[in-house]
């Protein structure tokens, strides 16, 4: 764990190559749980969450190597254990999803309720009533969900918001059902798509996956297969804001352009310039950024984990900007970091008013969670003088290599070691 020490004002180019999916992943690996043979993972991104979700699958006796160059090989054909451990659960929300494959492989499942990054509530009641639904009863107790059934039924779900994690969650347990499952105003999310491709290449049969109607029609058994991760539109958003509030002029490879249109569309609003070819998108920006209104939604909305990047640019456009956080009613943590910064910020309930400042100052700053710390990598990038920023355990759960890429496109930036070991909590 240490500290990022950034020196702003380097116009960022050059090109750097998107890493693999960090959502997508997560998502990929707790399904790859269903699978009876060996499941090959490709372009794995080597992060923190990563990580805790490989310790996820072997704390349940799940075979899972890491081979280097992104290669990760899952056999789940043996699940020994039924428990997935508090200690890790807590480190990261997403591992509460090994709970419905566990319970579809093995009848029975225990695990401890999710910890994450406090970016507001947080509940897991959608993925609670979809097991229900499918026939299992949940006894949550003493910080532990218990699940049991005899046979999962396949049946119809109705999602009160479109979750991502509880569209993934149900979509991956009823694949094992018997008969169809139906879930309603279903979550779109790429990762979504990404997810039921991965599972089709196991042996599912998955429909309308990217609509608010996913449909699943339980089969007896999946296999495991070989699979590509795809690229991280996050991390691209990242790169993006930091090519635009630099000046700079930054090719990201290996996108797809469908899933990086909506936040693509706000960068052309504040000024910037960006082709798209085939999967390559580059971003240049000659000028101070203008400013605009930004609410997030569900997808094809504006994601919410770009809210806090975009944040950091409209602080120094020429102008007013309006977000509303519709997702996660605690996500302007970087408000009080981009303040001491020379930020003009007001926020209040899910709404921030952002008065753009012609510069930003380099200072001493900590990253909350994630995207908090995304935002302030972005923030210091423009800033005049040297900035610091504690915490960046939150930055590495979710960039693979951020300092190397950022310095191959010229920024100062290097890691300074932390004088405090601090233990992680996370998303
Ligand atoms: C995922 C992403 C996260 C992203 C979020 C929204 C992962 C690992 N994380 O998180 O980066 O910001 O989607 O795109 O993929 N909700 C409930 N009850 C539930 C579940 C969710 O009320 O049982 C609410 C949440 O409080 C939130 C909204 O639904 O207000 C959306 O959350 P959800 O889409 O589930 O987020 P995650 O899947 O946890």
């Amino acid at each position: 764990m240490g500290k990022l020490l950034l020196t702003g004002g380097a116009r960022l180019s050059g090109t750097i190559v998107s890493s693999g999916s960090k959502n997508g992943t997560l998502a990929i690996m707790a399904g790859a749980l269903l699978g009876k043979g060996e499941t090959v993972l490709r372009n794995v991104p080597s992060i923190g969450d990563v990580q805790t979700m490989m310790d996820m699958l072997r704390a349940l006796g799940v075979k899972c190597e890491e081979e280097g160059n992104g290669v990760v090989r899952i056999d789940a054909t043996e699940i020994a254990a039924t428990e997935a451990p508090y200690e890790l659960v807590k480190r990261m929300r997403a591992s509460f999803c090994v709970l419905g494959p566990m319970l579809a492989r093995k009848g029975y499942a225990k695990v401890a309720m999710p910890g994450g990054c406090d970016i507001g509530a947080r509940p897991i009641d959608f993925h609670v009533k979809g097991i229900q639904t499918l026939g299992a009863y949940v006894n949550i107790d003493h910080g532990f969900v218990e699940a049991e059934c005899e046979a999962l039924k396949g049946t119809q779900v109705y999602l009160n918001f479109p979750s991502a994690g509880a569209t993934q969650h149900i979509m991956t347990t009823a694949c094992l059902a018997e008969g169809v499952t139906t879930i309603h105003n279903a979550a779109a999310e790429p990762e979504i798509t990404q997810l039921a491709a991965f599972l089709t290449g196991m042996g599912a049969q998955i429909e309308g996956a990217g609509t608010s109607t996913v449909r699943v029609e339980g089969v007896d058994e999946l296999r495991g297969v070989d699979f590509e991760m795809p690229p991280d539109r996050m991390e691209a958003g990242t790169f993006a804001v930091a090519a635009v509030v630099t000046m700079g002029d930054v090719r990201i490879e290996r996108i797809s352009e469908e899933v990086v249109e909506p936040f693509v569309l706000k960068l052309r609003e504040v000024g910037a310039v960006v082709d798209i070819s085939e999967t390559t998108m580059r971003v240049r920006a000659n000028a101070r950024p203008m400013p605009t209104d930004i609410m997030t939604m569900p997808h094809p909305g504006f994601p919410t984990d770009l809210q806090q990047p975009f944040a950091a640019m409209l602080a120094i456009a020429d102008g007013t900007s309006v977000i509303t956080e519709n997702v996660y009613e605690r996500r302007f943590r970087y408000v009080s970091e981009l303040a001491r910064m020379g930020a003009e910020i007001k926020q209040e309930g899910r709404t921030a008013v952002i008065n753009g400042v012609p510069k930003l100052t380099g200072a001493q700053t900590t990253a909350y969670d994630l995207r908090a710390g995304a935002a302030l990598v972005c923030a210091a990038l423009a800033a005049e003088g040297k900035s610091e920023i504690s915490d960046i355990e939150h930055i590495e759960r979710g960039y693979e290599n951020m300092v190397e890429k950022l310095r191959s496109l010229g920024a100062q930036v290097s890691n300074l070691p932390n004088e405090r070991e601090k233990e992680t909590v996370c998303v």
